[in-house]
């Protein structure tokens, strides 16, 4: 056993840092990863650049590729903005929260059901500086800023890193695969074709 202590990240980069030795091995311990983007304390100088915001719905903006092994993406959840419900194409997803709250339901895999509504099994808020994770094990989700008052911020690291994933219609269960698009990329925003945006997480 890995009897390493998890060190506390005094500054975004220096969080990146870190989780660039974490993911450098072939495998990966989800506990002391949660446990690390906890222990950072959100700085909006730090992710600032990073958060572009859109009227009319959330944006990706991509912080870090981590050499490969996985995606740093900044989330930003306009007030009421929300995902379809989705999954993670096999991949692990950490969630920390920069600034705000976002509401994560969980949903069992439609399969096996022939029609109908999907099935909701959990819910809870994520209140600032928390992590969630999940992968398509445990199931799948919907991720929304329910306030009307305050935008929210995220920063989701995905390993390894993917390009699509499956989307759901609560009502059917029937999924469709969407490309995931950046709104911007390391501060930068892309131009208006490469990130028009689809369905995301
Ligand atoms: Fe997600």
């Amino acid at each position: 056993m890995d009897q390493t202590k998890v060190v506390k990240p005094e500054t975004l980069d220096d969080l990146i840092k870190i989780l660039h030795k974490m993911f450098e091995g072939d495998s990966v311990n989800v506990e002391e990863v949660q446990q690390v983007m906890e222990s950072y304390r959100s700085n909006p100088q730090e992710w600032k650049k990073y958060a572009i915001f859109d009227k009319y719905r959330y944006t990706r903006n991509l912080v870090d590729e981590g050499n490969g092994k996985f995606n740093l993406i900044a989330l930003c959840w306009g007030e009421g903005h929300g995902s379809s419900i989705h999954d993670h194409t096999d991949s692990h997803c950490f969630m920390k929260m920069l600034q705000g709250q976002l509401k994560e339901t969980l949903y069992d895999w439609p399969e096996g059901k022939s029609q109908g509504d999907m099935v909701k099994k959990s819910d809870r808020i994520l209140e600032e500086n928390k992590v969630a994770y999940i992968n398509d094990s445990i199931g799948l989700h919907r991720v929304e800023n329910a306030s009307h008052t305050e935008g929210s911020v995220s920063l989701h690291l995905y390993s390894p890193p993917f390009g699509h994933c499956q989307t759901f219609d609560e009502r059917t269960g029937h999924k469709n695969t969407v490309k995931m698009t950046f709104w911007s990329k390391f501060g930068d925003r892309m131009t208006a074709e490469t990130a028009l945006s689809q369905e995301n997480n």
